[in-house]
């Protein structure tokens, strides 16, 4: 090679380097795309190109490099399944992209329709058959027409990202907050202790106060019935704000804040009953407090919650199930106190943001619809006094 031949070369290889640099830039997801060849011996690769084409008619597509082997045993099938992979699936996509003899043994694959193998737990799947290829420059456009589509495992599972040759996962929501606004909520709390306690003794119930930063509702106090100090087994533990749980902080909330709170149910269920929630939201707004019910759910719940660890799925579980129940505590007719297993009131900074709430947790099944509405009455009265405390303590601040 002459110097000015490698000069060259340095130089075309520099500017493929800063090009790829430039667009690693781009988040995409990983698919894996897939087919059976003329021996019918499973054959793929994995693609960040993946990318919906047009819905009327359901069209798909990813760009294959002109290097790839795969290409042209795919076009040749005439069909492909795409596999969108999960955040699990990290090891698994770098087997398959540095084509590790045993990366068809390493998941469960089945066959579509269409008789393409695709991942059995793919957050979501495609089956097409190839409409149409082109090529462009070093890369061929390969668009496939959808014959059928799915989610698996429930929706709940998180896709795998790729950014800059490296892996990553969307964060899941209730991880971290705010640490100087946690303090200020923490002295608010200190200033509802009393009015707890007396609470507490007064219902027979627990009584604890919560608050919602960011993405978290963190317990900041909590008192027992049975005793007159706080029991620490609630406070601190957070779990993610997310429909249809704590819905007093998302009532009276401007509208970014409640999608955020809905967006936060999507992510972490996979799907969001937005008339259900429309109608959780009213009617916590005309009756100015939030109701829970199925006490076993509920210490499912609580369990989870205190158990401190950020399970996806079990919270995905049990968010379900609480907004299913919720159809059956109110009617036209109103509560169904006998159904009722908390009451959550809220406490309004003097803007009119919910900044605390009062919940009570274990609200008794034998209690008259009378009784329950006067202890309710008994919540909200001791929310006013603390909402006029935090008020004049900031005055004064
Ligand atoms: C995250 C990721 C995304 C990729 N995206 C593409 C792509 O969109 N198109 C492509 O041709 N190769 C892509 N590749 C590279 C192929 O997966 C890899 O080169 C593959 O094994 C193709 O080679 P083969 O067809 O010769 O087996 C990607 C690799 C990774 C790890």
């Amino acid at each position: 090679m002459t110097t000015d031949a490698i000069a060259s070369a340095q130089r075309a290889n520099e500017k493929s380097v800063w090009w790829r640099a430039v667009l690693g830039e781009y988040p995409t997801g990983v698919c894996l795309v897939a087919s059976r060849g003329d021996d019918d011996e499973p054959i793929g690769m994995v693609v960040g190109s993946f990318v919906a084409v047009s819905e009327e008619p359901p069209l798909i597509g990813f760009f294959a490099g002109r290097d790839s082997r795969t290409l042209p045993e795919l076009v040749s099938s005439g069909r492909f399944s795409a596999s969108v992979l999960s955040d699990d699936d990290e090891t698994f996509c770098r087997a398959f992209a540095s084509k590790a003899p045993d990366r068809w043994d390493r998941r469960p694959f089945v066959d579509t329709p269409n008789g393409a193998p695709r991942l059995a737990d793919a957050v979501a799947w495609f089956d097409a058959s190839i409409e149409s290829t082109r090529t462009y420059g070093d890369h061929t456009f390969v668009v496939g027409r959808v014959h059928d589509f799915g989610a698996g495992a429930g929706g709940a599972e998180m896709p795998l990202l790729f950014r800059r040759a490296g892996y990553g996962s969307f964060s899941a929501p209730g991880e971290t907050y705010d640490a100087r606004a946690f303090i200020e909520r923490l002295r608010w709390a200190s200033m509802a202790e009393r009015e707890i306690e007396s609470l507490s003794a007064e219902l027979g119930v627990e009584v604890a106060v919560n608050t919602q930063l960011g993405d978290s509702v963190v317990t900041l106090a909590s008192v027992a019935p049975d005793s007159t100090l706080s029991t620490f087994d609630n406070v601190g533990a957070a779990h993610p704000w997310a429909a249809p749980i704590s819905p007093v902080f998302a009532a009276w909330a401007p509208t970014a804040r409640r999608h955020a709170w809905e967006e936060a149910s999507r992510h972490l269920t996979g799907s969001v009953d937005r008339a259900l929630i429309e109608d959780q939201l009213r009617g916590v707004r005309e009756r100015g407090y939030a109701i829970a019910g199925d006490q076993a759910l509920t210490d499912r719940f609580l369990r989870l919650v205190r158990g401190n660890r950020t399970d996806r799925v079990a919270y995905a579980r049990v968010w379900a199930e609480i907004a299913a129940s919720r159809r059956r505590l109110e009617d036209d007719h109103g509560v169904h106190w006998g159904e009722v297993a908390v009451v959550q009131v809220p406490i309004f900074d003097e803007g009119g943001d919910v900044v605390l709430s009062i919940y009570a947790i274990g609200w008794q099944h034998s209690m008259s619809q009378r009784t329950s509405e006067l202890l309710v009455e008994r919540m909200r009265t001791a929310a006013d006094r603390i909402s006029t405390r935090i008020a004049a303590s900031r005055t004064r601040g």
